[in-house]
């Protein structure tokens, strides 16, 4: 008889934004510098991101833009340089080394994309999740049981035997899933987790993390480049140099007659020095330089270019 892991409560999934005080994660005002040589690389540039307990997003941006730096640092993996990071009330900027190991060990589980960074290539599925359980010095017989209980959660009770190279790239990264969470993380982190598979393995493998957040109420964070998987995720968050510039809310709505659909709101993100980041497109549409008007128009914010000195051209008309 297998234990399965404990089942946390899910937060309202139907809520069109996270407002409950129950807060998973806080970043506040997150720097992380990159020190090459003598260049300094600024990943993070004043990062604010909220994640509540239960919630399972997306985190979706161009190449560079700092995803895997902000993994890194919820991962306990990088230390931001400035600001704050708080997981479950713990700031990992302040906190001890010890304190950090262990958080690394029993507070976060993370999945890389490339399968041969998650797994030991000689040992075998069922003892590459034993792993971690061995190093927090569970006792033999719970190792074996919550190990059962993970191989069956991913679906690979019969594959416990087989080493990495003799699975497949899709059941390699379920059992890289299981070995995040041996230690019963409260956090899944997943660097492009798919990004190595074709594109039916890779939404098995989205639906393996959709339905360990719903049913064991683990908090999920993926990057991903795949739009297809961003469309199902409940939250997008988009990063923009190193900042986060809009969410996208995904959320099911059923009219009064016909079936439910998908609706989208997006979101452009004001952080809480009122800086907002506005696309290339819709700057290149209105014609925005580098200096706009900005003013209160019967209780709406307009955003113009009529008062640009750089942008006015020689004729009268000048307003966007
Ligand atoms: N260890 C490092 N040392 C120096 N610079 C780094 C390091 N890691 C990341 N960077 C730089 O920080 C910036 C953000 O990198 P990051 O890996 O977080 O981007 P990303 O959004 O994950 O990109 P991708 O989609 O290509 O994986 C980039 O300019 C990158 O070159
Ligand atoms: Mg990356």
């Amino acid at each position: 008889m297998t234990t399965p892991p404990p089942t946390r409560p899910r937060p309202d999934s139907d809520s069109l934004r996270p407002s409950g005080p129950d807060w998973h994660v806080v970043c506040e005002d997150v720097f992380k510098i990159y020190k090459v040589a003598t260049l300094e690389v600024v990943a993070l540039r004043g990062l604010d991101l909220h994640i509540e307990r239960g919630e399972m997003l997306a985190l979706v941006g161009a190449s560079g833009s700092g995803k895997s730096t902000l993994l890194s640092v919820l991962a306990g993996l990088e230390l931001p340089s400035a600001g704050s990071v708080q997981v479950d009330g713990r700031d990992l900027l302040t906190m001890e080394e010890a304190d950090l190991v262990d958080y690394r060990r029993v507070q976060v589980g993370f999945v890389w994309q490339q399968t041969g960074r998650n797994l030991i290539p000689y040992l075998t599925a069922a003892q590459n999740i034993e792993l971690p359980m061995v190093v927090t010095g569970m006792s033999r017989k719970a190792i074996r049981e919550r190990t059962a209980a993970l191989l069956e959660a991913v679906s690979l009770t019969h594959r416990a035997k087989s080493r990495p190279e003799q699975l497949s790239g899709g059941e390699q990264q379920r059992v890289s899933i299981a070995v995040a969470l041996a230690n019963n993380p409260p956090l899944l982190l997943a660097d492009e987790p798919t990004g190595e598979l074709d594109s039916h393995t890779g939404d098995q493998i989205f639906d393996l993390f959709t339905d360990l957040n719903h049913r064991f109420g683990v908090t999920v964070v993926i990057v991903t480049h795949d739009d297809h998987i961003a469309d199902r995720v409940p939250r997008v968050v988009t990063i923009r140099d190193g900042r986060i510039a809009t969410e996208t809310y995904n959320r099911v709505e059923t009219p009064v007659s016909g079936a439910p659909r998908t609706v989208r709101h997006e979101f452009a993100v004001v952080d809480r020095t009122g800086r907002l980041q506005i696309p290339k497109e819709l700057r290149e549409a209105a014609r925005l330089g580098n200096h706009v008007s900005v003013r209160l128009d019967d209780g709406r914010v307009t955003i113009s270019r009529d008062n640009d000195p750089s942008t006015r051209g020689p004729g009268p008309g000048s307003g966007a």
